[in-house]
């Protein structure tokens, strides 16, 4: 045991060494670009020069001419493409190659050629020209269309008549940049026929969403195509959905009659898929001395495409996580000429949660009263809409941070704690993400010997999927770890949700239980001496093979059979009938959040130190403690390493992180990990992640919260509110930069 591998408490899996560590770091694992191709074809990516306007020529001429080049594909002969609707799993609604352009960056080509320097080459010689429009590039910029999200709103009780009754009213405005996810591994895809079969090699996170997506887009059967994708190097919501890259070198790969491949370059992946859009926030909350809330009022702007109304609408989590009396919550998009964003890690809590929980910490100075009591003063045992929690642990995260952290000790006066030239600030913020399980299905496969195979769609993003569902056969039919192996990533298993959402764990490892269940009755059903002890389920020992492996070779003898398999399926209730069957055609059916009779939350409770420069106002933030529960935790190591490196995220988001956009030209202009600001090494210290014990026999039938983006969110406003404990200074505009600081 070790920080990274910590000590499983009540509630905790072992921390299995990852399935996947040794064909990673031995370099036997095949991403999807590397996978080995029998003759393959290049592609190349042209985008667009403009963000606005349309094409009015374009000549291909010089670009054909260069050695190698088998096509260029642009809109005069991709017409065959089929434009398919977003929100059905494809990432935009802008697919077309032109002539109209709706963002800067948008594919208007795509050369391919025998190598990848040729199809380079075409692509930079051909000669498009453009009819260009003023774009808008964001809020404030003219032609920025304001539209309220329809829809039914959280709200109860009289927010205003709370608001003029209440002792203490924070009335502020908070706002969060663009960011873009920048997973190490390009946007790749590779496509190959064989006959009318496609196979696709895309890193995905939902293989049968994307194996629907670009079916739609060539207006084939989806049954004809397979999606393979068995490792992801990195993808946080932005390998979700299908991008419109894909169709079009699949439709390419068609018209040649041999495999093409595409690699995106790290700057075309800024337009090629999808973003987390710059969000603004109006809150207002009232209180009563004692701390206790009666009014919460939160409007949300979200900046969105020209065509798709894109929006997170992260009030109606934050709406659920206290007792906060009166609740009114609303959400605007605002529609601009900007690439349509999309799914980025905790998508609609990391945005209002850090609004929110800066608020917080605004009521806490306004109340003169400790931040952490102020959560306590409006924990409760329901919401503000009467519904209680399955389960609910944000207090004992508080209390158990607060001490690793030393909380005690703090000096609440801002500017009061200091080290030589260094301004110290301490602050904390809760981290809050619903729990979600969506329908799944698993086939398992036990042999006499003892030997398990699993095989499900999930896919692993990095994140653990290999080996906690692993772990979950190994735990329930009782075999050692080492004996199971894990086929995941591919379609043509049974399908697994989209690995977002936090969803996959439970999901999956649900389906995967029940499969175990059904092998351990089928043995149960028959006694080691061969009679039969009753019908299958009804005896008492489950996990037969635990018993060791002449016990179960035993077993088997009596079965007369050398492998058992069962495949099932987990329809969580109020899901429909038919949901495994949806997850075939690419939409996954899920319930939990805030949505049903309970509520279903994983918390945490994040502490942070900055340390503010009284000079030069150089920012660091040496040490961080988050505490977090989340149900069952399959794994303490891949659990902490989820939630160390959410955290890690947090920082980078409060203090570093930011696309900038050029806003004549609606244009983002740090489109590369140099100008892209994410923390290194040296920006990181001491990250402290304490697992809180938690059951839950409700969320699921596995009684996984899943805690895949529950770690970065809370991070940004406990740094923001650290560094108003340094400096006095509130800034209210993320990341925090000097030059905020500075000039405040
Ligand atoms: Mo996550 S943004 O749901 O991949």
């Amino acid at each position: 045991m070790s920080d990274a591998a910590p000590e499983p408490k009540d509630n905790m899996g072992q921390p299995v060494p990852r399935y996947d560590a040794h064909d990673k770091v031995t370099g036997r694992a095949h991403y999807p670009s590397d996978t080995p191709l029998d003759r393959p074809a290049y592609a190349f990516l042209a985008t667009s020069g403009i963000a606005k306007g349309s094409i009015t020529a374009l000549d291909d001429a010089d670009a054909r001419a260069v050695p190698g080049v088998l096509e260029i594909f642009t809109y005069r002969n991709t017409g065959g493409l089929k434009q398919t609707k977003f929100g059905g799993g494809s990432s935009t609604s802008i697919q077309s190659l032109g002539p109209e352009i709706q963002h800067d960056g948008q594919i208007v080509a795509m050369a391919v050629a025998e190598t990848f320097e040729a199809a380079r080459e075409a692509a930079y010689r051909l000669k498009i020209e453009y009819r260009a429009a003023q774009p808008t590039a964001g809020f404030d910029d003219d032609g920025a269309q304001t539209e309220a999200v329809k829809g039914e709103w959280l709200r109860t009780g009289d927010v205003d008549a709370a608001l003029q009754s209440a002792a203490a009213v924070i009335d502020q405005h908070y706002s969060t940049p663009t960011q873009h996810h920048n997973a190490i591994e390009l946007f790749a895809t590779t496509c190959v026929w064989n006959g009318d079969q496609l196979t696709v090699y895309e890193p995905s996170q939902f293989v049968y969403g994307l194996r629907n997506g670009v079916a739609n887009r060539l207006g084939i059967d989806p049954e004809r195509v397979n999606v393979v994708s068995p490792y992801v190097g990195g993808a946080f919501g932005s390998k979700s959905s299908t991008t419109p890259r894909t169709g079009l070198v699949a439709y390419a790969a068609r018209q040649l009659g041999r495999p093409v491949k595409l690699v995106a370059t790290r700057d075309q992946g800024f337009t090629v898929s999808s973003y987390r859009a710059e969000t603004r926030h109006h809150i207002r909350l009232g209180a009563r001395p004692d701390g206790k809330i009666v009014a919460y009022d939160h409007e949300g702007w979200e900046l969105t495409s020209r065509p798709d109304a894109y929006s997170v609408k992260g009030n109606q989590e934050t709406a659920h996580l206290y007792d906060f009396g009166a609740v009114r919550t609303k959400v605007n998009v605002v529609h601009a000429d900007r690439n349509t964003p999309g799914f980025m890690r905790s998508p609609p809590v990391v945005p209002y949660v850090y609004a929110l929980e800066s608020a917080m910490d605004e009521l806490a100075v306004e109340l003169n009263m400790d931040p952490v009591e102020l959560r306590r003063a409006n924990d409760g045992p329901r919401d503000s809409f009467g519904k209680a929690w399955t389960s609910r642990s944000l207090m004992a995260c508080y209390d158990a941070a607060s001490q690793a952290f030393g909380w005690s000790k703090r000096d609440s006066r801002p500017g009061s704690m200091r080290d030589g030239d260094w301004l110290i600030g301490w602050g904390c913020a809760t981290a809050v993400y619903p729990t979600h399980v969506a329908a799944a299905a698993a086939r398992v496969r036990l042999r006499s010997t003892g030997e398990v195979l699993v095989q499900t769609s999930a896919q692993d993003l990095g994140t653990g999927a290999y080996t906690v569902i692993g772990q979950m056969a190994s735990d329930e039919l009782g075999v050692p770890v080492e004996k199971v192996r894990v086929e995941i990533g591919r379609t043509g298993l049974p399908p697994s949700p989209m690995a977002g959402g936090s969803v996959l764990t439970a999901s999956a490892c649900s389906a995967v239980m029940k499969a175990c269940q059904a092998i351990n009755a089928r043995l149960d059903g028959v006694a080691p001496s061969g009679a039969a002890v009753g019908a299958p389920g009804q005896a008492a020992s489950s996990r037969p093979a635990s018993a060791g492996t002449d016990h179960l070779a035993q077993r088997f003898r009596a079965l007369g059979t050398s492998v058992i398999e069962e495949y099932a399926e987990n329809l969580p209730p109020g899901v429909p009938a038919d949901a495994i069957d949806r997850l075939y055609r690419g939409m996954a059916s899920r319930i939990g959040g805030g949505t049903g009779e309970k509520l279903m939350y994983a918390h945490g409770a994040e502490f942070v130190e900055v340390r503010v420069h009284a000079q030069t106002r150089e920012i660091r933030c040496p040490r961080a403690v988050g505490a977090f529960a989340a149900g069952r935790i399959m794994n303490t190591r891949t659990a902490h390493s989820q939630l160390m490196g959410g955290m890690i995220w947090g920082i980078s988001s409060a203090l570093h992180e930011a696309t900038d956009i050029d806003g004549t030209r609606a244009r983002y202009v740090n489109d590369n990990l140099a100008d892209y600001l994410v923390p290194v090494n040296a920006d990181i210290r001491d990250i402290d992640v304490i697992l809180i014990p938690e059951r839950d026999d409700e969320v699921n039938i596995a009684g996984i919260k899943g805690l895949g983006e529950l770690g970065n969110v809370g991070t940004a406003a406990a740094i923001a509110n650290a560094v108003y404990h340094a400096t006095g200074i509130r800034i209210r505009d993320l990341p925090v930069r000097i030059e905020k600081l500075l000039q405040a």
